[in-house]
């Protein structure tokens, strides 16, 4: 486990219990129910502050704005936090551009990203002033149609899908670890290839209500060193340089360079342990070899063996917010400079989408049983009131969260356990870490859980999700009511032949 001062966190450790800014976490619990998600004000807002500083030093040719992902926590309260922070955002979908204009961001800094869009969410963004990324060859014709009707004009962004040739480091979002990155980044849907840049070059130009304010490029979190983003603004740069040939001479007044920063205790991937394979097979073979031993003396030589095998969340922190704003534009500088791209009053633009939630929130459940097995082999097992699909955002990547048992921060390790889920899967949510010893009513405190998590829950065996509060120093609310067991079923409806009482 990561010392939680280190990183400068919103959660500190006080008689050995888990606080969140000046909250109680067990407390929190107590008041609000368990399980929980939790959001931190002052994380969110520090986290912002930091990003713009840290880029702002590094930019001083033009405005920076920050423009969170709002895919990772859309949340009205949490989006109306980042708008009074002065923030733009980046949003996908229909919902999350509406939740975008009700909270109040300045419609030139919505970036509305994604493909596909439907004809209904480009005529709105026409209408409300957005800016549209344009990432399928069609769009253009739609956008230019829209804006047409709408009597508008629509300024929008190319999104480039430069070629990370130079980053051949294993991509994260590969859980077997085995594909290049530049690979992995071609395969990925997002951003338009230099084929289909060049067929829409000479459309973009003779189009009449359509202006073009500059590029957006995001590759995503492939992986979390500043040799990653080094590369991506170095090919992003070439990329703009020869779009900007191809239209004649162009200059962008916006550069966005998307999200894709590790979370300072960077769960992702950290559940795809790559020695588990190995050690899982030597179990395997031994096991086959001892058969003829009987059971009895085959479970005495792989209990020790099964003992040893545990799992432990990730321990080395990413690089720092301040280290990624020095490796981007210090990068991207240099080769727009070598390309003969002015950057003088150009607004730099940057996506974080976990960087800003993750640590901002975390998830609270409680032990509600404990199980355990003696013989043949030991095995203890932690049932919680939370389950896997409250985590299926984390659960894509792969996420092993840190953690801490909120009534016993101080508690040592002392026994291996099965932290699972109450689904009816096996639903292991922390498979074989070791934790202090365990009792029911324990409250667990899964770290780094701001970002894609509450908002990808679903209604798996017909659970009704938690709530979600926010915490602000001394103060605690509700941003996300708890849901019932009518909402779970708020959106069924029999047909007439199957109502109580209908003849066949
Ligand atoms: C266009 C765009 N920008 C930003 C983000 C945020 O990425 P992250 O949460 O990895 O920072 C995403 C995530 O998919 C995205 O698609």
């Amino acid at each position: 486990m990561t010392d939680i001062r280190r990183l400068d966190d919103c959660l500190s450790v006080r008689d050995g219990r888990l606080w969140i800014e000046e909250q109680d976490a067990v407390e929190l619990v107590r008041r609000f129910g368990s399980p929980l998600f939790v959001v931190s004000e002052d994380q969110l807002r520090r986290n912002v502050r930091r990003f713009r500083e840290a880029f702002a030093r590094g930019w001083p040719d033009g405005p920076v704005k920050v423009m969170p992902a709002a895919k990772a926590n859309w949340i009205t309260a949490v989006q109306r936090v980042l708008a009074s922070e002065g923030c733009g955002c980046d949003v996908y979908s229909a919902g999350e551009l509406a939740v975008a204009l009700k909270v109040g961001f300045e419609p030139q800094f919505i970036s509305v990203n994604g493909v596909p869009k439907d004809d209904r969410h480009i005529r709105r963004s026409v209408e409300a002033g957005v800016r549209l990324t344009i990432d399928a060859e069609d769009e253009l014709e739609r956008i230019e149609r829209a804006a047409a009707e709408a009597g508008k004009t629509a300024q929008v962004r190319l999104r480039l899908k430069p070629v990370l040739s130079g980053f051949i480091d294993a991509s994260n979002f590969v859980p077997e670890g085995l594909v290049p990155t530049d690979i992995a980044a071609i395969a990925y849907k997002g951003g338009l290839s230099w084929n289909e840049i060049r067929a829409i070059v000479p459309r973009l130009r003779a189009a009449k209500h359509v202006e073009l304010v500059g590029f957006h490029q995001h590759h995503g979190r492939h992986h979390p060193s500043t040799r990653y983003w080094e590369e991506q603004m170095r090919t992003y740069a070439a990329e703009i340089a020869r779009t900007c040939e191809l239209l004649g001479g162009y200059r962008p007044r916006e550069i966005d360079i998307g999200g894709g920063f590790a979370i300072p205790r960077d769960p992702h991937n950290a559940a795809t342990d790559y020695t588990a394979p190995a050690q899982l097979g030597a179990l395997y073979a031994l096991s086959r070899a001892l058969q003829h031993l009987g059971s009895a003396r085959r479970y005495a030589a792989l209990a020790p063996l099964i003992d040893a095998v545990a799992m432990a969340p990730n321990d080395r922190p990413a690089p720092t917010i301040e280290a990624y704003a020095a490796a981007c534009t210090a990068t991207l500088r240099r080769e727009l400079g070598r390309h003969g791209i002015p950057t003088a009053g150009v607004t730099l633009q940057l996506e974080p989408g976990r960087s800003i939630h993750g640590n901002a929130g975390i998830h609270l459940a409680t032990v509600r049983a404990l199980k355990s097995t003696e013989r043949p082999i030991r095995w203890k097992i932690a049932a919680l009131d939370t389950t896997e699909f409250w985590f299926t955002g984390g659960r894509y990547e792969h996420h092993l969260h840190d953690f801490r048992v909120a009534n016993k921060a101080d508690a040592p390790a002392v026994e291996k356990v099965d932290v699972v889920g109450r689904s009816c899967y096996g639903d292991r949510l922390m498979p074989t870490i070791r934790a202090p010893r365990l009792e029911v009513d324990d409250v667990f405190a899964f770290l780094d859980t701001g970002a894609y998590q509450e908002v990808s829950c679903s209604n798996f065996n017909a659970m009704p999700r938690p709530a979600a509060v926010l915490v602000t120093g001394a103060e605690a609310a509700v941003i996300r009511r708890r849901e019932t067991e009518k909402d779970v079923f708020r959106r069924d409806e029999i047909p007439a032949h199957l109502r109580k009482g209908a003849r066949r």
